[in-house]
């Protein structure tokens, strides 16, 4: 059967169509309003989403399954290989309009230049930093990085020739500046840390890195639009979307959004040669968790705030880890960069409870499940060791501090799980005693 050329591409292509040619979030009318609205309306074109002759549309992006991307005319294929792969659709692999709507999305969100999906948040950080180094290249990272991160670089970049050299979370920006090297090419920071939470200084430790020509690189999942990334000095900012974006504990997914477009370009063209695009049913779940993503962070925030102050009150607790507290050394500074706080954070035990009995606490919680994920709508409880993967300043256990937890704080009533943590501490007294 012979194709037909539409006579729209018969004529010159549409720049501003559907693909990575859309400047996605800036210069657009959404930059002129608020997140919560951003958060509904980026990235939606419905015209671009119907069939209907009278443009009667659907409100989500359909979900394109494509591996094949055919071309109408010799021309289209001429024009996507003009500024490849900056065209738009070529192959599956390099998107379709599902995938590009979430990236315009959470474009729109941060304000960014454009952003690239990515299979998992662990694939975005990888994507990023390949963007920035080559061998015999050197990179500055927080000594709180989540752990994946640490050993890609001390295993995978460094098989290939590219230092790393870590710096305490709390370091002074004079600290962090003593560590640049000539050969540095970015800093990759990470607040607050998702173990312990200190909070860093990232407008000063941006300011100090673009004195020296850095990328510097945030992984903002904590709290999706609480910490405005490139406001904050960030010249890109990852997401692992499988947290908050999506929301529903169901997909795996990162996105590396950024600042401008020459950043954009080497972030894209990692991505595409490393070849860890989403699936399409993803990208459509995650930009389903975005556009509550606003409402549900709020209530998160909230629960979470409730839970902290009555952990504080706690006789187990030694101390609680929430940097929107007035009692966390950073919440100062916490407060000079984030809008908000999420659902997630740390408290630490007093000295003297056994295993034994934090493990029959943890085995009996009804509404607090053992994960390592977070960001869904399901509270989530677990023990961790700070120091297992830290080399530059050890977590200060302290003299009568005990274990320390991760708990996640999710959508339930807030009374049902203060009851289900308070049976829980019974248990860990019950057992202690015994
Ligand atoms: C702070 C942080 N960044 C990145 C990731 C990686 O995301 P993913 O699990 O989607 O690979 C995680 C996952 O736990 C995380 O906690």
């Amino acid at each position: 059967m012979s194709q037909q050329a539409p006579s729209s591409v018969d004529s010159a292509p549409d720049p501003s169509s559907h693909s990575t040619l859309r400047t996605s979030g800036k210069n657009l009318e959404l930059s002129h309003v608020n997140v919560d609205t951003r958060i509904v309306h980026g990235g939606v074109h419905k015209d671009e989403w119907t069939t209907d002759p009278l443009k009667r549309s659907v409100v989500n992006p359909p979900v394109y399954h494509a591996s094949t991307v055919t071309f109408p005319n010799v021309k289209a294929l001429r024009f996507a290989s003009s500024d490849w792969p900056f065209t738009g659709m070529w192959y599956g692999r390099h998107g379709n309009p599902t995938t590009f709507a979430l990236e315009e999305a959470f474009s729109a969100i941060e304000g960014a230049d454009n952003a690239c999906l990515t299979s998992s948040g662990v694939a975005a950080v990888n994507a990023a930093l390949l963007a920035f180094v080559q061998s015999g290249d050197h990179v500055l990272i927080t000594d709180a990085v989540y752990d994946p991160t640490r050993s890609f670089c001390d295993v995978f970049l460094k098989r290939f020739g590219v230092g790393t050299t870590y710096f305490s979370p709390v370091a002074s920006c004079d600290e962090v500046r003593e560590l640049i090297r000539p050969n540095t090419k970015l800093i990759l920071v990470e607040s607050p840390a998702s173990l312990s939470f200190e909070v860093m200084d990232v407008p000063t430790i941006a300011q100090v890195a673009h004195e020296h020509n850095l990328k510097v690189l945030i992984d903002n999942t904590w709290g999706p639009t609480l910490l405005s990334p490139f406001e904050n000095g960030c010249d890109v900012s990852i997401n692992a979307a499988t947290k908050y974006i999506g929301g529903h504990s169901d997909l795996m997914m990162g996105i590396v959004a950024a600042k401008d477009r020459e950043t954009y370009r080497a972030i894209k063209n990692s991505v595409v040669q490393l070849g860890c695009p989403p699936g399409s049913d993803d990208a459509y779940l995650a930009l389903r968790g975005l556009r509550t993503l606003g409402v549900r962070l709020r209530q998160h925030e909230q629960s979470a705030l409730r839970i902290a102050k009555w952990l504080e009150n706690r006789l187990e607790v030694k101390r609680v880890m929430h940097p929107g507290l007035p009692s966390h050394p950073q919440h100062e500074l916490f407060k000079r960069q984030f809008k908000g706080s999420s659902g997630l954070f740390g408290f630490q035990l007093i000295e003297g409870f056994s295993q034994d009995a934090l493990d029959s606490m943890l085995d009996g919680m009804k509404l607090h499940a053992m994960g390592f994920s977070w960001g869904g709508f399901e509270s989530l409880l677990m023990q961790n060791n700070i120091n297992s993967y830290r080399t530059v300043q050890k977590w200060k256990y302290g003299d009568g501090y005990g274990q320390t937890m991760r708990i996640h704080v999710g959508l339930e009533d807030v009374d049902d799980l203060i009851k289900d943590l308070d049976e829980g501490f019974d248990r860990l007294n019950r057992l202690n005693k015994t």
